[in-house]
């Protein structure tokens, strides 16, 4: 009987998208205004939710609160109000792009959880734009 839970919180951060192999003119066709030198915001909505069967003594897949204190722990603390690009050692060779942060908040929670739960990761980095991870 496995039963989805999810915590949803926010974060603010700056990111430039490039790729330092490319010409500046391959950088700014391919990322446009993500591409600006002097970086830019967003307001990332992060959905973290986790799968599992509930405890038989208490009903629960997993305590929200505990979620909750573990998002903000270990991923929002080291990313909220910060510059992705400058200020976090995950992307310093790695294009912060929604895609990418979403893998990295799930490999950060993934060593956190319990084995038998299964882990999901939804970012919108828009109203409009959002990614998954895993995409199944
Ligand atoms: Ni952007």
């Amino acid at each position: 009987m496995k039963v989805a839970v999810s915590r949803e919180e926010n974060f603010n951060a700056a990111h430039r998208l490039f790729n330092p192999a490319w010409t500046d003119e391959k950088n700014d066709a391919v990322f446009g205004k993500c591409n600006n030198p002097n970086f830019h915001g967003h307001n990332y909505r992060l959905i973290v939710t986790v799968v599992g069967d509930p405890d038989p003594s208490t009903g629960y897949v997993m305590d929200l609160k505990t979620l909750s204190e573990l998002i903000n722990d270990k991923v929002l603390r080291q990313f909220d109000h910060k510059n992705l690009n400058l200020d976090s050692p995950h992307f310093r060779r790695l294009n912060p792009t929604a895609e990418n942060i979403a893998v990295v908040i799930w490999n950060i929670l993934r060593k956190e959880l319990d084995i038998h739960l299964e882990l999901k990761i939804k970012l919108y980095e828009t109203e409009r734009n959002f990614v998954e991870y895993p995409a199944h």
